[in-house]
């Protein structure tokens, strides 16, 4: 049995990780040419800008796309496309980024913390409906770590209650749920194109909706005024073109290295799941470690990591030093979330904007506690993943991390008496 990297050993994992986010050649002769021949600031649709929408949009199957800075822009505006207003409750999942949270107090409204399936850590559509009240107008779905939630249930449950879906995409570009992409379901799909996203401009995010309305709604709050005059129709919003929105514009270089990407994404898409599904094999016997229940046919996981729950109790280490000994083998391991977002300060004090804004204006007093969402609170304590962009198939990679899952459990003796014994203090 080879030694732990923790004890001094050699790591398991010696290959490296494919190159993210990819600059290639094709990708900066494309960025070169956009902010050379074309502009910097792109403050209109026009260009390779406004060639990314609508590709991004067709591949969607959606009339309309605006990009934006950033995924937190897309959701931030998504909302206020919909027309979730200041003191509307809106459905949220605890397991996910802030920014799926952050974009409804940014609106001003309520967030209300619907529970997660312990399979695809997505919105459990049953948990939602018991949370819908007179005030609700929205829900943000995420699926998280590239996990299609159940977007045919979530779809019902909004249309029985009139509500608005708002899908944040971020993690899950390529995904699909019953043969649909992600992004493709909801009022409007939301997505970010920050550096470790599967598709990425460096920074950047987009949004895909249908509805002129909300397109226009959420344009208006975060675009250019030149871009307001070009585009918008309805006389509800032209009437309204001014310069006092958001400047959630999106840069040139973001849009040349994405629109590159685009085509690629497919291609990527099936490579992730073909090393997912290779490293989950190699590791399936593991008592230690338990995989994802496959998903059905027509659904496709876009691993934006691979998720893997922890089985605490069946060696003697804890999953934080469990992920410790992995990370120490060259393993790209990692813990995403540790405490459900409602139970962290910020939602447990309603400290956001400051003077308890935006609870401060709900209609019902908040309070979120300990036991609201039972399924997230465990999983919490349990969920670990695989990091890294495996885009290109990766063999050799796979065997290496599946190698050293195998490896820390077998040495899971040694490495607790490493993890018991006295540390030498680094303070002098
Ligand atoms: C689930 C989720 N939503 C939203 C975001 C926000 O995207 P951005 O960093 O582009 O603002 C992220 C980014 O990590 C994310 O993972």
């Amino acid at each position: 049995m080879s030694q732990p990297a923790l004890l001094g050993g050699t790591p398991a994992v010696t290959a490296a990780l494919p190159p993210w986010p990819l600059v290639d050649a094709e990708a900066l002769a494309e960025i070169t040419r956009v902010i050379t021949e074309e502009t910097l600031c792109p403050v209109g649709a026009e260009g390779t800008q406004g060639d990314f929408e609508r590709a991004f949009a067709a591949l969607h199957g959606r009339k309309f796309a605006l990009a934006v800075n950033g995924g937190t822009a897309a959701l931030m505006l998504a909302l206020h496309g919909a027309g979730v207003q200041p003191g509307d409750e809106v459905i949220c999942s605890p397991f996910t980024w802030g920014a799926s949270v952050s974009c409804v107090l940014q609106n001003l409204a309520i967030p209300i913390f619907a529970d997660i399936d312990r399979n695809t850590f997505t919105l459990d559509p049953a948990s939602i409906e018991a949370k819908i009240t007179p005030r609700t107008k929205a829900i943000v779905v995420v699926h998280i770590f590239g996990f299609p939630a159940d977007m045919t249930r979530i779809m019902e449950v909004a249309k029985r209650h009139n509500l608005a879906v708002i899908e944040d995409c971020a993690q899950a570009h390529g995904g699909k749920h019953a043969g649909r992409l992600v992004g493709s379901w909801g009022t409007v799909g939301a997505f970010s194109l920050q550096a470790s996203k599967n598709l990425t401009g460096g920074e950047g995010g987009i949004l895909v909706c249908d509805d002129r309305v909300v397109y226009e709604r959420a344009m208006s709050m975060g675009t250019h005024p030149q871009r307001l005059y070009a585009e918008l129709e309805l006389p509800e919003f032209r009437e309204k073109i001014d310069s006092l929105a958001f400047n959630y514009r999106m840069h040139s270089m973001s849009a040349a290295m994405a629109n590159v990407q685009l085509k690629y994404l497919e291609q990527w898409t099936l490579a992730r799941g073909r090393n997912a599904r290779d490293l989950y094999d190699q590791v399936r016997d593991l008592p230690f470690i338990e995989i994802p229940a496959e998903l059905p046919e027509t659904d496709r996981h876009a691993y934006y990591n691979i998720p893997f729950v922890y089985r605490p109790g069946i060696i003697p280490l804890s999953r934080t030093e469990f992920v410790e000994a992995l990370k120490a083998e060259g393993v790209n391991a990692g813990i995403y979330v540790r405490v459900p977002l409602y139970l962290r300060p910020r939602f447990q004090n309603h400290d956001y904007f400051g003077r308890g804004y935006p609870w401060a204006i709900a209609d019902e007093p908040v309070v979120y506690h300990k036991g609201d969402c039972p399924v997230a609170e465990a999983m919490a304590h349990v969920e670990f993943q695989v990091g890294g962009n495996y885009y290109v198939d990766s063999p050799e990679l796979m065997a290496q991390v599946a190698a050293a899952m195998r490896k820390v459990g077998e040495q899971a003796p040694a490495l607790r008496a490493y993890f018991d014994a006295p540390k030498a203090s680094t303070s002098p």
